[in-house]
């Protein structure tokens, strides 16, 4: 039995660190985990202009000091979206990738696309220049049932994109479904996903069974256990078209428990704990590395980090809160801790 295993280390290729008091608070939990992050630029105003995106990465330094962390920049696309702005942020090192929110998908998302066609120009320059684009891949019609709405974006949208800009660089970010998995798998090698820790360890039970637990509701929503069984089997394949994206998205516990709650799971603090209970669980613990720490890069055409980390078999207790926010696996014990 592997007790201890030393990894390359890793990255988070999808997590919202917010602003203000609560990037302040959040920050350090990404930084300590991961050697480098791509961060949501849903804040609000988002982030749509290579000059907020260089003083939105400005800050999250200055919320780690002395941290060896790297924060990668994303730019939120509008209707609006100007090809050369985005053409330009990219090519000054600002913004990694663009991120499509459907509008009113999601948090933040008031701002997002309206129509797939109104940011073709832009979309046709990141191909161009390879520049990935990060997707929040949910419809938004009314007459879709919130648990198909990942399914259906992939026929309504997904699939023309693909065949229509064969180029473009596409994480399909957090996805939670067989259909999700099996399109991926079966798209060209320009097409990924992220897979975040709530999507492998829950279904939609978790939220639902013996009263409603607003701190397992997160979007994409979690789907039935087939869906969950699928997602996993992904994860730990090898493949090295799935990588880590925790989508660590921290609201304040009263935010949460709440006639409307707000959506989103905070993973950040015990992210690599949970992923490698997973990995465990699955006996894969030799494809970890790749998931966490090889996949992503090699996707994004960035450099590998040096230096490494270890995690070993031992207690992992995760307390009830985290400051003004409950954590994923709030109140369990963990098997695996960084040593
Ligand atoms: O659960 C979520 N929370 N999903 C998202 O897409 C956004 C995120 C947030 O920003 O809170
Ligand atoms: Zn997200």
């Amino acid at each position: 039995m592997t007790d201890r295993l030393t990894i390359r280390r890793p990255d988070d290729w999808h997590v919202h660190l917010r602003d203000g008091a609560m990037l302040g608070h959040v920050a350090k939990y990404t930084a300590a985990q991961f050697a480098r992050a791509i961060i949501m630029p849903n804040l609000s105003p988002p982030v749509t202009t290579a000059k907020e995106g260089a003083a939105y990465r400005d800050r999250i330094r200055a919320a780690v000091p002395g941290m060896d962390f790297t924060p990668l920049i994303v730019a939120y696309l509008t209707d609006h979206s100007d090809p050369d702005e985005m053409a330009r942020g990219h090519a000054e090192g600002v913004f990694t990738a663009a991120k499509l929110y459907p509008a009113h998908a999601t948090t933040g998302s008031a701002h997002g696309v309206t129509d797939i066609a109104k940011i073709m120009p832009v979309l046709e320059r990141m191909a161009e220049i390879g520049m990935p684009l990060l997707i929040h891949g949910e419809v938004t019609d009314h007459d879709v049932d919130i648990f198909d709405r990942e399914a259906v974006f992939i026929d309504r949208t997904l699939k023309g994109l693909v065949r229509d800009l064969p180029e473009l660089k596409i994480v399909f970010e957090h996805i939670t479904t067989s259909e999700a998995v099996d399109f991926v798998k079966a798209a060209p090698a320009n097409v990924a996903a992220t897979i975040t820790p709530q999507h492998l360890h829950i279904n939609r039970n978790a939220m639902l069974v013996g009263g409603i637990r607003p701190h397992a509701y997160c979007l994409p929503v979690a789907k039935r256990e087939a869906h969950r069984l699928a997602v996993r089997a992904a994860a730990v394949s090898g493949s090295p078209k799935f990588f880590l994206g925790t989508d660590s998205a921290p609201h304040a516990v009263h935010t949460k428990e709440a006639a409307c709650g707000c959506a989103g799971i905070f993973n950040a603090p015990f992210a690599l704990e949970s992923y490698i209970a997973v990995f465990d669980e699955e006996g894969a613990l030799d494809k970890f590395e790749g998931f966490a720490s090889e996949h992503g890069p090699n996707f994004y055409g960035l450099p590998l980090n040096g230096g490494t980390v270890t995690l070993e078999r031992g207690e992992t207790v995760v307390p009830d809160r985290c400051g003004e926010v409950v954590p994923f696996h709030a109140g369990e014990t963990l098997g695996w801790r960084l040593a």
